[in-house]
């Protein structure tokens, strides 16, 4: 393929866009966005006409069993989650030009006219099939909708898609004594109309552009899996669902239908790059520039390069089905390159949302503050670019104190130290070079070249090594050439080695940019210079003679054992909580009269206060509206809700449990929750909104 001979005009750079039903964990940000911001800060840099676009995935099954789980209304689980993870993408330094999302009106408008441009060019088939229906609740059943007893090993709560007990896939059908979820009823097959991407007509095509065209370029991995979908044989894919949570089928037909999400998701690229154009716009035309951005070559024009970062589980939408909807609507481009990564593990085990088996971001970047870069560091020596690959703290902490602290730092800091202590923090002069000298100056000028070359191939594993290689080097000649010793007997011979010490320190700073954002900044500021391009790396004389410096300042700190240990004990805790609940039910209570039933008081109330009991991890001081009276109900939930996002919520309580003193706070009742399987609590709470103090018999 010519791919790296054409010259491209722009890029356009995706990241794959994560459900906003939960946080992010290090295997996103090593599998897609700590990769993909390396490459975009690298085009910055080269001072590319370049777009990177992101945003919450906000419709799908998975947010609206959330929100069921959660007693909520899916938007409200989205609205928590994009804030979350917009927010924690930001402190990490990943530079999106834009965090959209796709409940958004211009991604709606976008998506519905695409599936309508497809449909009035007869791009889809129409097929009716016999899905679940729940009768009770009037609505056809996704598979996670239906639960029942697996036929594999007899776990009582499989979802109609998969068992979590065994690990089997299931289909809804296969499933012994199948309920819904909405209401708990038998579900019975009914017809339903949807509407097909025929992915079999499109094979020629599809085999021409990714088996011929991409042989060499795409990654293995990527290029693999293509080939083994291809060989199997594309089936017509399901592009309409069901479902009240969405985007409609802009059809008439098609009442109470949305698009799949998957259908809808990869638009939102485009959707979130027409968002980007309009603000970049409004600003552009409030600083009175006549020259305003145009979204459509970012997506049409053949000089762009389409670059979509996603995780391995994402290939076949990437690389096939949304190339084959970007073809048949005419007017657009299709990827360049699909950079997908295996996936990160963490401590030996896969990381697991529902088994809370993961290092959050949000969480890290709390209990490390100031360390976004040590993080990006170790996800990227690690990344699992062509392998499955393991992140455990004590890796963490290695790559960051005998690589981070011991060479990078240890170089710049020598470097800096030396220079103040024998010229004052004044940029000495160098003459008359010697071979060790020329030896640094030949790594100074090539390395640029191949940090480049291995960032354009998407091996930013090396890229990284070579940048740290460079530091390496730096410390090698500090160490042969002694310059503490030096300047008792030779000062112009030490003037010339700090000279080119300190011109490797400003390469180092440019260079380490795309990788270490939060540290290059302090560097160049403790070398008190402007930023540079990275044309301008390269060069031997980048600080002038005379240019005074900063003082210097440690880019990286030690990361000490208890800080890891603490982490350790944190997934420990995760773990045993896992293998504890490990679904097992526990058995029943004896049995008791109605009478002693009847002694239970349970009402409904509204949590009218919340807030945190200081010192406490789990409590929560609530006011609670009973219908009876206002009280206060100290309550161990503090782990799994916020004080703020319970403010409001009708719940159940029992209303008659004496008195008890809890942290010195005197609490008036219990709030009655239910604790799954894997320790999360959900608060028990009538189906729609009662009157406050209604009796629950
Ligand atoms: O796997 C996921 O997390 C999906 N939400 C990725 C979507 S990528 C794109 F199509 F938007
Ligand atoms: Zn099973």
């Amino acid at each position: 393929m010519t791919e790296n001979k054409k010259i491209h005009k722009r890029y356009t750079v995706t990241a794959a866009l994560p459900y906003a039903n939960g946080p992010i964990h290090i295997g996103h940000l090593a599998g897609v966005y700590v990769p993909s911001d390396i490459y975009v800060r690298y085009l910055r840099l080269k001072n590319k006409d370049v777009v990177y676009i992101c945003g919450s995935d906000e419709h799908g099954v998975p947010i609206t069993i959330k929100a069921m789980q959660e007693g909520k209304s899916p938007q409200e689980i989205v609205d928590k989650y994009h804030k979350i993870n917009k927010d924690s993408f930001a402190d990490l330094g990943i530079s999106f030009d834009i965090y959209s999302r796709t409940s958004n009106a211009v991604h709606h408008e976008t998506a519905s006219q695409f599936f309508t441009t497809l449909y009035n060019k007869g791009e889809f088939i129409e097929r009716t099939s016999m899905q679940l229906y729940d009768e009770k609740s009037k609505q056809f059943l996704a598979d996670r909708y239906v639960t029942g007893t697996c036929p594999h090993c007899s776990f009582d709560r499989a979802y109609g898609d998969q068992c979590e007990n065994c690990g089997t896939s299931l289909s809804p059908t296969e499933l012994i004594n199948p309920h819904s979820v909405l209401s708990g009823n038998a579900p019975v097959l009914k017809e339903t109309k949807h509407w097909y991407l025929p992915l079999d007509k499109h094979t020629p095509w599809l085999s021409s552009w990714i088996l011929e065209g991409h042989k060499d370029d795409w990654k293995a991995n990527v290029y693999g899996q293509c080939k083994s979908w291809l060989d199997h044989g594309l089936q017509p894919r399901a592009v309409t669902r069901d479902l009240d949570w969405g985007v409609k089928v802009p059809l008439k037909e098609a009442e109470g239908k949305v698009l799949y999400v998957w259908f809808d998701a990869p638009i939102g690229y485009i959707s979130a790059t027409k968002e980007w154009a309009e603000q970049k716009n409004a600003d552009l035309k409030k600083s009175g520039s006549d020259k305003l951005i145009d979204w459509e070559p970012y997506w049409k024009d053949v000089g762009t390069k389409l670059i979509h970062f996603i995780g391995k589980d994402n290939i076949v939408f990437h690389c096939i089905i949304f190339p084959v909807m970007l073809k048949t609507e005419g007017s657009f481009i299709v990827p360049e390159n699909v950079p997908a990564n295996e996936f990160l593990n963490l401590e030996g085990d896969k990381i697991s949302t529902s088994r809370n088996w993961a290092v959050w971001l949000h969480e890290y970047l709390q209990e490390f503050p100031g360390q976004q870069d040590v993080l990006r560091y170790v996800l990227t020596a690690n990344a699992p670019e062509t392998k499955d690959n393991d992140f455990t703290w004590k890796d963490f902490q290695t790559r960051n104190n005998s690589e981070l602290v011991a060479i990078l730092g240890n170089f710049v800091n020598r470097s800096l130290v030396l220079t103040h202590k024998f010229f004052n923090g004044i940029v000495p002069e160098s003459s008359d070079l010697l071979p060790n000298d020329e030896e640094v100056l030949k790594a100074i000028s090539e390395f640029p070249e191949r940090i480049s070359n291995s960032i354009e191939h998407f091996r930013f594993r090396e890229a990284l090594n070579d940048l740290m290689n460079l530091a390496r080097i730096g410390n090698k000649y500090l160490t042969e050439t002694e310059p503490w010793k030096l300047i008792k007997t030779d000062e112009k011979r030490t003037r010339t080695i700090l000279n080119i010490s300190l011109q490797l320190c400003a390469n180092l700073a440019v260079l380490s940019a795309p990788f270490l954002p939060f540290s290059s900044d302090k560097l160049y500021s403790i070398l008190n210079m402007n930023k540079l391009q990275w044309v301008e790396a390269g060069k031997p004389d980048v600080l002038k003679n005379g240019h005074a410096l900063n003082q210097p300042e440690l880019l990286f700190a030690q990361i000490e054992d208890a800080a890891i240990e603490k982490q350790i004990q944190k997934l420990n805790k995760v773990k045993a909580k896992n293998e504890s609940n490990a679904f097992t039910t526990t058995s029943a209570k004896p049995m008791i009269d109605f009478e002693d039933f009847a002694k239970l008081d349970i009402r409904t109330g509204t949590i009218l206060e919340a807030q945190r009991v200081p010192k406490t991890k789990k409590l929560l001081k609530l006011t609670i509206d009973t219908g009876i009276d206002k009280r206060t109900v100290v309550s161990g939930i503090a782990e799994d809700f916020t004080a703020e996002e319970i403010i409001g919520k009708q719940v159940c309580l029992l209303v008659n449990l004496a008195p008890r003193n809890i942290k010195g706070i005197e609490s008036h009742g219990m709030i009655l929750t239910a604790e799954d399987h894997d320790g999360k609590l959900y608060f028990i709470c009538p189906s729609s909104l009662t009157r406050n103090g209604s009796e629950v018999k």
